[in-house]
């Protein structure tokens, strides 16, 4: 498949399907109120996914183990030590299942196995057993809305209109023209509805012709799906990352949109997400998941187009989806401080307590050090993004290779690469899914084969060996960062605490634990020098202990104060204190 640019970036945005229906606000709690007031939803205490750290992995450029040039599972295992000291929670595997990889693997031809490319059930089973053993999670992407046309369930629905599984996938008469029964468009360009010669009806697709949406009003088929996160939560994993949520159902009337290439973008029409049953299977699939030992998670993937409909994805009751992405966030691809201040201040304030998930890169955004940086100062901005999402409340999510500053393959070096059985298909978003950078030499330590994409001519700098022996690279700036976010009270559990810099553009927060101690952040986003004069700090005692962390090194000596600061061009300062 070849995404355009506009269908990528609708992609990014969509999923959007925040579109849920309004749940009304539960009231905050007053101790001594005469009526009891509706509890706010809590999350408990020892939830381990409340202020973890997330780390995506796309199996197929990870770790190659067998020299084929796609990686593979045994490889993710073989880099579990790697994770663990790099302090990970869990890993968020994108789909390893068996596939034609019209989508690269986001189209499921066997929900349940483990595609020969990527190894075996064996592999898959030694991989959650070992992650299990270091304290890591393993999360399988579950691709709900749609499945592979050459997935067995859509062979055998589209062989007659009477088989038994014919109301797992969406069928459709056509129009009394003769031609597709409404006038909708798919995320990826062109019409949603593909003709089927054989029952004479069209079946519909929000994704790719290949990609035929199953349907969620058959009984059978969600029967069949909860039957998949369960053989899942048996085999070890500790929870899904759910791919494309807000597309579950459709308008029953399938009305003609007036403005089809006009009004709401084509991923947010009311007619194609975020129609209200969703949130029924959302709530059944938490219940599921809540059931399994050891506490496993939803992961949503649920852009929304507001702060509003994002708390709407958690359930009015926290009872749906647990992490929701925080695409209003995830989304930004421009430094400022004052359009960053405004998201996380809603992220705190707007949530109702919840668990904001933060992140920016992904195998469908741009990697940050090439969506942010500036060609010239990209390292200390990398320093700021990634300061930022990981000192925030709540969960971050990575994604590999960011902790080494990877960026994205240049277009020149994707341009003459030859498509063939391991990349079929051309897509835009390929400059982000390169092979991870272990090593200096020739294939980077990812693989001894041709690898499926090209190795980044960076990889000779900058790659994991060089990082690991030098103490101020990136990769020591992400360690030390998830070692303080595991150890300092405040910065694992600890309240966010606003503050204003006097500074248009320094970002200014703090982070505070239950004894008033904790850790003031302060991020310059400009390329020149800026002061900082620094207020809104709740009352109470509070003494500057010291620097814990801070970028150029240099701004360290700069001393610790919690009312003024100098700050060089893009510098980010991480200042501890005492509430006493
Ligand atoms: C995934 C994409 C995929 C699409 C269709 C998205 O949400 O993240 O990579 O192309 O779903 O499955």
């Amino acid at each position: 498949m070849k995404t355009s640019r506009i269908g990528r970036l609708a992609l990014a945005a969509a999923l959007a399907l925040g579109a849920f229906p309004a749940a009304a606000r539960p009231a905050v709690a007053k101790p001594a109120a005469a009526k009891p007031a509706a509890a706010k939803p809590a999350v408990r205490a020892d939830a381990w996914w409340k202020n973890a750290v997330i780390y995506e992995i796309y199996p197929r450029s990870f770790q190659d183990t067998n020299g084929d040039g796609i990686g593979d599972l045994k490889g993710v295992t073989q880099r579990l030590d790697y994770l663990k000291k790099l302090g990970v929670d869990a890993i968020w595997l994108t789909p390893f299942f068996p596939s034609p990889n019209a989508d690269f693997g986001y189209d499921v031809a066997d929900y349940t196995g483990v595609a020969p490319e990527y190894g075996t059930m064996a592999d898959w089973d030694e991989l959650a057993r070992e992650a299990r053993k270091r304290g890591i999670r393993v999360l399988v992407d579950l691709v709900l809305n749609h499945s592979s046309d050459e997935h067995p369930w859509f062979k055998e629905s589209r062989s007659s209109r009477t088989n038994p599984k014919r109301d797992w996938y969406v069928w459709h008469d056509p129009a009394p023209d003769g031609g597709p029964p409404t006038n909708w468009q798919s995320i990826f360009g062109g019409s949603t509805w593909a003709w089927d010669e054989k029952t004479k009806q069209y079946y519909y697709h929000i994704f790719l012709p290949q990609q035929p949406d199953l349907n969620w009003n058959s009984p059978g088929l969600k029967r069949a799906m909860y039957d998949v996160m369960r053989f899942w939560l048996k085999h070890g994993a500790s929870g899904f990352r759910l791919d494309a949520t807000p597309y579950l159902f459709e308008d029953p009337n399938w009305p003609n949109d007036p403005d089809v290439k006009g009004g709401r973008p084509v991923w947010l029409k009311p007619y194609n997400s975020g129609l209200p049953k969703g949130n029924a299977i959302l709530r059944d699939m938490r219940a599921i998941v809540n059931k399994a030992p050891g506490g496993a998670i939803l992961l949503g993937e649920s852009s929304t187009a507001t702060i509003e409909d994002l708390r709407k994805v958690y359930g009015k009751n926290a009872d749906e989806i647990n992490l929701p992405m925080d695409f209003l966030y995830g989304n930004l691809t421009k430094l400022d401080a004052r359009v960053f201040k405004q998201q996380i201040d809603d992220a705190h304030g707007k949530l109702d307590g919840l668990p904001p998930v933060f992140f920016f890169s992904s195998h469908d955004h741009s990697r940050q050090w090439t969506s942010f940086g500036d060609g010239v100062n990209n390292d200390r901005i990398a320093r700021i993004t990634s300061a930022m999402t990981l000192t925030l409340r709540g969960t971050a999510l990575m994604y590999y290779g960011e902790e080494i500053g990877m960026a994205d393959l240049p277009a020149q070096e994707l341009k003459d690469f030859p498509l063939g059985p391991k990349r079929r298909v051309a897509d835009n978003r390929d400059p982000e899914r390169s092979p991870m950078q272990w090593t200096g030499e020739t294939g980077a330590g990812f693989s001894n084969g041709a690898s499926w994409l090209p190795v980044a001519k960076a990889a000779s700098t900058v790659n994991v060996a060089a990082q690991l022996a030098d103490s101020g690279s990136m990769y020591h700036w992400y360690a030390r960062l998830l070692e303080l976010r595991k150890t300092v009270p405040a910065l694992r559990d600890g309240a966010y605490v606003p503050l204003e810099s006097g500074n248009p553009a320094v970002l200014a927060y703090a982070r505070v634990d239950a004894q008033g101690d904790g850790v003031m952040v302060l991020l310059n986003m400009s390329d020149a020098a800026q002061t900082a004069t620094i207020s809104g700090w709740p009352t109470g005692p509070r003494t500057a202990a010291a620097v814990f962390m801070a970028s150029p090194a240099a701004s360290a000596v700069a001393g610790a104060s919690l009312s003024a600061a100098s700050l060089e061009p893009y510098a980010a300062r991480l200042v501890s204190f005492r509430g006493r």
